[in-house]
């Protein structure tokens, strides 16, 4: 059983994905990892990120052991992050990891879930289940400025805005693999829901999915 979790950036679906994997005890990805990784990756190479072979080498680089890294958390890293994701080469590079993933779950687990942009489109298109987090641009940029307030990060709303619409703009509107909801995702629009009422709804609506195959 896949569980695909796609969204925009700060919609809420790390939290999401990892309260349901948790749940229906699945193995959990969070493929933003793999697309910061292969960011860190170019990064520390000096590589210019215009550089589309030296992103493409970054991903053929990445293993499950740099996903731990605290660095791939950084706001530089995400917006390199999403630039480099634009290169076929990079997605081409990084989709064996999800798939292998995906297809043969750690430990043992009968299910994963995999959080991203295309996981219901490109990565995974027969997975069972398949969520769309999406929330306003205002709230999802009023709950980044928390988070990086709550990290000791200094910041101000009208800054994180701009990175948030610089980003959306680029993962929505790239050529390959851009951001949008599989035409049989489930819409969940978290803009007025707190944490736990957006996990209910998706938990529900994974468990008919369960509940039918
Ligand atoms: O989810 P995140 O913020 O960690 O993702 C970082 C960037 O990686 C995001 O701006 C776009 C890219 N990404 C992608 O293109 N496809 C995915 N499946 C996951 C992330």
């Amino acid at each position: 059983m896949i569980v695909a979790l796609d969204g925009p950036a700060a919609a809420g679906k790390g939290t999401l994905a990892k309260r349901l994997a948790l749940h229906f005890d699945f193995a959990f990805l969070d493929t933003g990892l793999l697309y910061r990784a292969t960011a860190r990756h170019l990064a520390d190479a000096g590589g210019d990120r215009a550089d589309a072979a030296a992103a493409t080498a970054a991903a053929r680089r990445v293993a499950a052991s740099d996903l731990d890294d605290p660095r791939l958390r950084r706001e530089e890293i995400a917006q390199l992050a999403s630039a480099v994701a634009a290169v076929p080469g990079v997605r081409a590079a990084l989709l064996a990891f999800q798939r292998d993933f995906a297809a043969a779950p750690p430990d043992g687990k009968r299910g994963a879930v995999l959080d991203g942009r295309d996981i219901g489109t490109v990565v995974c298109p027969d997975a069972a289940a398949k969520i769309f987090v999406t929330a306003s641009i205002e709230e999802r940029a009023r709950r980044r400025l928390k988070e990086l307030r709550e990290s000791g990060v200094e910041t101000i709303y009208g800054t994180v805005l701009q990175d948030m619409q610089d980003r959306d703009a680029r993962d929505s509107r790239r050529q390959t693999a851009p951001l949008r909801p599989a035409d049989d995702a489930f819409v969940l629009d978290t803009t007025d829901l707190d944490a736990d009422a957006a996990f209910a709804a998706a938990r529900d609506y994974v468990a008919g999915k369960l509940a039918a195959t």
